[in-house]
């Protein structure tokens, strides 16, 4: 395939332009993976012995994600892929760190492209949804919640592609130090809701 433009410039963020990334992987060969192992990630799950436990022999690979885009500029749309591996820390699905945006007033849209899993959202006030992914899906992260993206399939990634305003910047604090009210566990080999027993709001 081929663009045509008046200048060979093919990262010109203000005349557009074009990137491949695997729709297996979300990864591009022109920008960088961020690896995100139990061990840099241990504190979000609930079951802290569990993870420590198997960080005695292994450090699994929990997430990784590929940023594609573009600068942090307003009026610019910062995009990429996340992929969720499969497996449990205790009862626990794999899932990301989760965040607010720090311009908090921040919608994001996540398209699933392959696997099968939730985004947990969670406002301020502790109003909060799990909603189902699966290819083809689309989910609508609205303005001031938090989200995090959870895989409940045992054996594939989940691989979403996520869109949101450049600018908005990620506040991973709010979650780290509060935690989400709602966990995602398997219970009898099924996703089940049940409260974070560490839940608070200041
Ligand atoms: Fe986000």
């Amino acid at each position: 395939m081929t663009d045509f433009n008046t200048a060979n410039t093919p990262f010109d963020y203000a005349r557009g332009f074009t990137i491949d990334f695997d729709l297996r992987t979300g990864a591009s060969a022109l920008r960088e993976t961020s690896l995100r192992p139990l061990s840099a990630v241990k504190g979000i799950f609930a079951d802290e012995a569990a993870a420590d436990e198997i960080l005695k022999k292994d450090d699994p690979l929990i997430y990784e994600f590929h940023e594609l885009s573009v600068p942090e500029h307003p009026g610019d749309l910062a995009f990429g892929c996340s992929k969720v591996y499969p497996g449990k820390i205790g009862k626990e699905y794999y899932m990301t760190k989760g965040h607010f945006h720090t311009v908090l007033d921040t919608g994001e849209v996540y398209y699933c492209l392959a696997g099968h899993g939730y985004m947990m959202l969670e406002n301020p006030e502790g109003d909060w949804s799990a909603l189902e992914l699966g290819p083809g899906k689309a989910v609508y992260v609205p303005r001031r919640y938090a989200h995090r993206s959870i895989n409940v399939d045992p054996v594939e990634p989940l691989l979403t592609f996520f869109v949101f305003r450049a600018d908005a910047g990620h506040d991973y604090g709010t979650i780290a130090a509060n935690g989400y009210r709602k966990l995602l566990i398997e219970e009898n080999g099924k996703p089940c809701i049940m409260d974070n027993p560490k839940w608070s709001r200041d």
